[in-house]
């Protein structure tokens, strides 16, 4: 088949998050399944310097209508690997940027257009490029027109781009969500600016638009498919994924092998399997020397990585002040992004340097060291889509503490509901709960026989991703 993929970030060209693991794996794996694969991003300033990136050809330039206005760009193209091209949309003023969707604090003020030229930058490239895709694979709010604009664009032209639309919600909580008159940068018939269009409250969401006109709709775990269907997790959209609950269906994320494997691991100073696990030892050593704790220190620690968002439950964490105070137990974490939490977790670190310890930034190989040298990973996200890094934990031999939520409840086997096949502790998205979850974790950590019996229950499951790799060619390839 013919898949083009569209998002705002593919790893390893662009990332902040997960969408850029998931979008990046899922690319490669199809790719690797024979397919023909095309992924498409921002030519962002970092995707351009990427040394992939050094052999790209300018295909096509670009002249997109933006409501009155015509904009010029081009289109960068290379081939990472068999299979695989990656397409770049680029446009200096709108990418040549040092972050994608914004500065600090800030989203940027014209992620809108940002956004729309790049999804009509994608559909210009089907049509002058010929691409012939059966599939068009749009990911999260940045390429959620796609699936309408692709249709606009074969109307208006008499031809025809793709032979079906998929879009995936990696995260309903971010819509893009922006004033009316930006419906007018769309140039998309005034019927679709309405409630059963893209309409949202007097504003434009961009998310609905993906939801209600894509030919299926999916979501990065089952239970999430089920939860945003909810008003407790639909973040208002709850009704429009409701219209569309025949088509929408949930796949599991998986885990890159290439890239999260403790067997192969470069960014770790050791690498180490459920065989032999001396050389997690070692990255635990080399994680208490990195954040200045004392090298003797034999009790539990905790790790955490995660976006500085209220999804990820930061706030759960400092609400448990006096655990992580009073408790023996070791606390790193690995984020940024909000600056209130950051400013917390550093007001926090600061009470306790000794044992808490916070790298306020974007560091891929510290997330690595994370992740093989604790012993629990925390992850008490208020909701979750997905998450990798439960599954990376889980690899990597180290337990995870998660809430029961989303893509984490369908991960995580918790280990007193199920000793036999447990690997991990979950618990109520609260401070209470996480409390009772920690002081859980304590004493397993203390029962040498059960808590090695847990990671090595982890370290044998199969999160791989040739099953969602399956399950997204039945999807495409099943008639509509
Ligand atoms: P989300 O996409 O909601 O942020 P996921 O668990 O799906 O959550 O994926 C998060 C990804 O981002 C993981 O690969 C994680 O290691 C990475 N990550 C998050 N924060 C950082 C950071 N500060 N430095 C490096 N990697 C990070
Ligand atoms: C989003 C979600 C996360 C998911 C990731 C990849 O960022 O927040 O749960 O794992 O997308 O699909």
């Amino acid at each position: 088949m013919k898949i083009v993929h569209a998002a705002s970030e593919a790893f390893p060209y662009m990332k902040t998050g997960g969408l850029a693991d998931a979008v990046g794996a899922m690319a490669g794996a199809l790719a690797d399944k024979g397919h023909d694969v095309a992924v498409f991003l921002p030519g962002y300033r970092a995707a351009l310097a990427h040394p992939d990136a050094a052999q790209a050809e300018r295909k096509l330039r670009l002249k997109i209508e933006m409501g009155n206005d015509f904009i010029a760009g081009d289109v960068r193209v290379f081939s990472p690997r068999k299979n695989l091209r990656v397409f770049l949309i680029c446009r200096e003023e709108y990418f040549d940027r040092s972050a994608p969707y914004g500065n600090g604090e800030r989203d940027y003020e014209d992620n809108a257009d940002r956004f729309i030229f790049f999804c009509k930058g994608v559909v210009e490239t089907l049509r002058l490029a010929d691409l012939q895709a059966d599939v068009v694979h749009a990911h999260d709010w940045q390429a959620a027109l796609l699936p309408l604009l692709v249709r606009e664009a074969e109307r208006r032209h008499n031809v025809t781009l793709a032979l079906k639309t998929i879009f995936t919600i990696h995260n309903i909580a971010y819509q893009g969500l922006f004033p009316a008159p930006t419906f007018a940068r769309t140039n998309l018939p005034d019927e679709l600016n309405n409630i059963d269009g893209l309409e949202y409250y007097s504003q434009i969401n961009l998310m609905k638009g993906g939801i209600l006109f894509a030919d299926r709709v999916t979501t990065v775990s089952p239970r999430y498919a089920q939860e945003i269907q909810t008003p407790e997790f639909g973040c208002g959209l709850d009704g429009v994924a409701q219209t569309r609950a025949d088509d929408i269906v949930g796949l599991l994320n998986g885990v890159d092998a290439a890239v999260w494997n403790p067997a192969i691991d470069a960014l770790l100073p050791a690498r180490y399997s459920s065989a032999n696990m001396a050389g997690k030892q070692v990255c635990r050593a080399e994680l208490l020397k990195r954040c200045g704790f004392a090298a003797n220190y034999s009790g539990p620690i905790y790790g955490m990585v995660a976006r500085f968002t209220e999804q990820k439950g930061v706030n759960l964490v400092l609400e448990n002040r006096n655990f992580f105070l009073s408790a023996e137990c070791r606390l790193v974490v690995l984020g940024s992004g909000d600056k209130a939490l950051e400013d917390a977790m550093h007001a926090f670190t600061a009470e306790a340097p000794q044992k808490i310890s916070l790298s306020a930034r974007l560091d891929e190989a510290m997330s690595h060291l994370i992740e093989a040298g604790s012993d629990f990973f925390l992850m008490p996200s208020r909701f979750e889509p997905c998450g990798l890094n439960q599954m990376y934990s889980q690899v990597y031999g180290t337990v995870p503490i998660v809430s029961r939520v989303g893509g984490l409840a369908d991960t995580v086997i918790d280990l007193d509901e199920q000793p036999a096949t447990g690997t991990g502790l979950m618990c109520a998205p609260t401070a209470v709960g996480l409390r009772a979850a920690m002081q859980r974790a304590q004493t397993l950590f203390v029962d040498r026989r059960r808590y090695s019996a847990a990671q090595q229950r982890g370290m044998a499951r199969d999160f791989g991703w040739a099953t969602a790799a399956k399950g997204y060619e039945k999807l495409y390839s099943d008639s509509l």
